[in-house]
């Protein structure tokens, strides 16, 4: 018999996330076009691929140290140079972990006490709340506004310091709103940051899907650097997700510690997917542009369209969900995607997934054909003619 009170409390009472709970109910019914996994569509490129064939074909099977791959590791910290300008040593300042998942991971879990209070902007990304609760830590939500075009203001940062705080986590190009904060807006949120030595957890998984100028790490900024950690990955950049490669970069003394954890628990993210994020890190860059511009058309396309047949949408500047309101139905976010479903076949994430900051909005992820995504369009629009009622 397993008795639930045997269970450890903190894992009892985790929500399951909102979008499994909702994909469970679209998978039994057939014919559901769905806009709500956030997975790039494209096969990983070729000449990644191969390598990662190569690998296995070499028989480079075994175990790699528990940072990873020197190679990788030294390519990680190139691209960061070149891409975000902002400067890691391959050697001291670098974690391969498996996915930003394990990443996100081992930053709170290494960093927070007992009761400690971290920053959440919301809407935000499924799992960090949960991460956080795993991690003994206390979420302090704070909503971050479509007036305000989702980004974090000094504001709203300043009314969620307590003496409790320890750690914020940032999270631009943003899940689910696509949110992005430029260098000025974090030249105004840093001094903050800094005088109340709150450490920063920057997860930059959509760096790369950054479509109005070019995406800022708040790492460049030299006065908080020694308390920033950096998550990314290839799942977003390089349609890697099955490859299950992600990074940290921090200064040595947090690598030290996050490593202890990492090496107990995983030992090594997994060594054939490491070659291959070798080669797709040092010759991924046409790759990535190639899927950024296919993203930005399908971008614009939905937009344009949802906006079109009466659904406000703000024009997101970063990775690949678009955030409408759908104020116009006079619904709840849960009750406008459970009925879409009946009524259309078309599955979207509600908006309350994401915190209760997402109310009233819905997630549409546009990492699908323009194919589908007007197929969607034609479906919520037909919807809307029905329900529309301001
Ligand atoms: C904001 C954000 N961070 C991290 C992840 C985890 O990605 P992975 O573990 O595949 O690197 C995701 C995946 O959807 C995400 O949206």
């Amino acid at each position: 018999m397993i008795f639930e009170e045997d269970i450890n409390q903190v894992i009892r009472e985790l929500k399951p996330s909102g979008i499994r709970k909702f994909f469970d109910i679209a998978a039994t019914r057939k014919n559901v076009v769905s806009l709500g996994v956030g997975e790039p569509d494209f096969i990983t490129p070729w000449h990644i691929r191969e390598a990662a064939i190569y690998a296995i074909e070499k028989g480079r099977t075994f175990y790699t140290g528990n940072k990873g791959l020197l190679d990788l590791r030294k390519g990680i910290c190139a691209y960061y140079q070149r891409r975000f300008h902002v400067t890691y040593d391959a050697e001291k300042n670098v974690i391969v972990t498996v996915g930003g998942s394990e990443a996100i991971d081992l930053a709170l879990r290494t960093i927070l006490k007992e009761g400690e209070e971290v920053i959440l902007p919301t809407p935000a990304y499924v799992a960090y709340a949960s991460i956080i609760a795993m991690a003994q830590g206390v979420v302090k939500e704070v909503e971050m506004k479509e007036e305000t075009q989702f980004k974090l203001t000094p504001e709203a940062l300043l009314a969620a310091i307590t003496p409790k705080t320890k750690a914020i986590i940032l999270n631009f190009p943003g899940n689910p709103t696509g949110g992005i904060m430029t260098h000025e807006d974090y030249a105004k949120i840093v001094p903050i940051l800094k005088e109340h030595g709150i450490y920063v957890v920057t997860d930059e998984i959509y760096a790369e899907l950054t479509y109005e100028g070019k995406h800022s790490s708040i790492a460049e900024f030299e006065e908080i650097k020694d308390q920033t950690i950096v998550i990314n990955g290839f799942s977003k950049a390089y349609s890697m997700t099955g490859y299950r490669i992600g990074y940290l970069l921090a200064h040595e003394k947090l690598i030290n510690m996050m490593l202890k954890v990492h090496q107990y628990t995983i030992m090594c993210a997994p060594t054939v997917s490491q070659f291959a994020a070798i080669e797709a890190v040092n010759n991924g860059d046409e790759d990535i542009q190639r899927m950024f511009l296919s993203f930005k058309q399908r971008r614009n396309y939905l937009v344009k369209e949802l906006n079109r047949i009466g659904l406000k949408t703000h024009m997101p500047e970063g990775a690949f969900y678009v955030f409408p309101s759908i104020q116009v139905c006079n619904m709840s976010s849960e009750e406008f995607c459970n009925r879409l479903l009946d009524e259309e076949n078309l599955a979207l994430v509600p908006g309350n997934a994401f915190g209760d900051a997402g109310e009233g909005y819905v997630r549409i992820s546009y990492a699908y054909s323009l194919e589908q995504l007007k197929t969607a369009i034609g479906k919520l629009e037909h919807f809307l003619g029905n329900h529309i009622t301001k």
